[in-house]
């Protein structure tokens, strides 16, 4: 098959990580047989300084016209980079939220597995460890306190800030039906995930959860107020098969998930629309202090990239193979800085991206 993808390198640790994802993808179209064209592009930070705004019409124009879309990371420090004295509309992250808001890419699935061979790395228990767990995080992405309207005034005299938490039903029906659709092909179970003791947007949401859950009979439905979903996260994590949240409790959840997993550079995220499209980007950050030092995991991007292969392409023989290639070369001992353990061989970002590929 030939496929038209775009792709976004970004900022910090994005263009070494992403290099890798390549590779990867090159290696599974030259044993597979397809036929992958790559267009570059910029958003973030890197946009800022070439165009003056962090997401150009053009960027959003080539996206539309690819049949998916490979991201790195935006942004940069926050304390000392030049770009987070602009206005927040022309921040590096107002490019991502832009992108995905353009693109209307609602669902953002993280999974988060705890691989065997890093059990060591993951810092709870070792009997929970052991135990291990596979879940994945279906976040609600284009909705929710990041997108509904802010300001900041004076009033009465005093600096005052308001966000506003604003989700109507459709657009808590569409992401519960791609959580009930998604456990249908893993364990059966969703843990949908509120507030629904406080407040009225988490009231509305687990009403509509109930009435999608009444559809889909055979998968297992049962609702958690976010502060115990994260005590229940690093108490008993095997207990999760999907959780579905809306966008800011998504966002503090995957982070903390994903830290039980040994290491953020680890974990890849796709975010999908009502079609097979979607961006591909691993759910950490663009982690500017050991940018371009070729230290970075971009083991997040390479199955980010099996994500791509997987949900966008329907290629799952080829996704499989570049899942499989991380595990075994995993399995061999190869490990870069963030997830290194006694015994391993510590290797560059390209050196495990080209290991990695090797195996595909
Ligand atoms: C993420 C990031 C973004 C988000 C930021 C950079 C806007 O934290 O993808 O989780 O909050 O969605
Ligand atoms: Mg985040």
């Amino acid at each position: 098959m030939e496929k038209k993808i775009a792709v976004i390198k970004g900022d910090g640790i994005g263009p070494e990580i992403v290099t890798e994802a390549m590779k990867a993808l090159d290696a599974a179209a030259k044993k597979f047989s397809h036929s992958f064209s790559y267009t570059q592009l910029l958003m973030g930070g890197c946009s800022i300084d070439a165009y003056g705004v962090p997401l150009t019409d053009e960027t959003i124009e080539v996206c539309k016209q690819s049949d998916a879309v490979l991201m790195g990371s935006i942004g940069g420090d926050t304390a000392t980079s030049p770009w987070y004295k602009l206005p927040a509309n022309l921040r590096p992250e107002a490019g991502l939220l832009g992108i995905r808001k353009a693109l209307g890419l609602f669902a953002n699935l993280r999974p988060c597995l705890l691989y065997p061979q890093l059990s060591s790395a993951c810092p709870l228990k070792k009997e929970i460890a052991d135990n291990g767990f596979d879940m994945l995080i279906m976040r609600e992405l284009t909705g929710g306190l990041y997108f509904g309207a802010r300001r900041t005034e004076t009033v009465d005299g005093l600096e005052t800030a308001v966000d506003t938490l604003i989700y109507n039903e459709n657009e808590i029906r569409r992401i519960a039906v791609k959580a009930f659709e998604v456990a249908r092909k893993r364990r059966h179970s969703v843990i949908s995930v509120d507030k629904a003791n406080v407040l009225d947007s988490s009231r509305l949401w687990r009403k509509i959860i109930n009435e999608v859950s009444a559809e889909y009979p055979d998968v297992e439905l049962k609702h958690m107020l976010v502060d115990n979903a994260a005590m229940q996260l690093v108490r008993d994590p095997a207990q999760f098969d999907v959780m579905v949240t809306e966008n800011m409790f998504g966002d503090i959840l995957s982070d903390e998930a994903s830290m039980i997993t040994g290491s953020i550079g680890m974990l890849p995220s796709a975010s999908l629309n009502e079609t097979k499209f979607g961006l591909y980007e691993p759910s950490g950050g663009s982690a500017p202090d050991i940018a371009g030092q070729d230290k970075a995991n971009p083991i997040a991007a390479i199955l980010s990239a099996a994500m791509l292969l997987r949900y966008s392409f329907d290629m799952t023989e080829e996704a499989d193979a570049v899942e499989n290639a991380v595990g075994k070369t995993l399995d061999e001992g190869y490990r870069t800085a963030d997830i290194m353990s006694e015994g391993c061989k510590r290797v560059s970002c390209s050196e495990i991206g080209t290991l990695i590929a090797e195996r595909i």
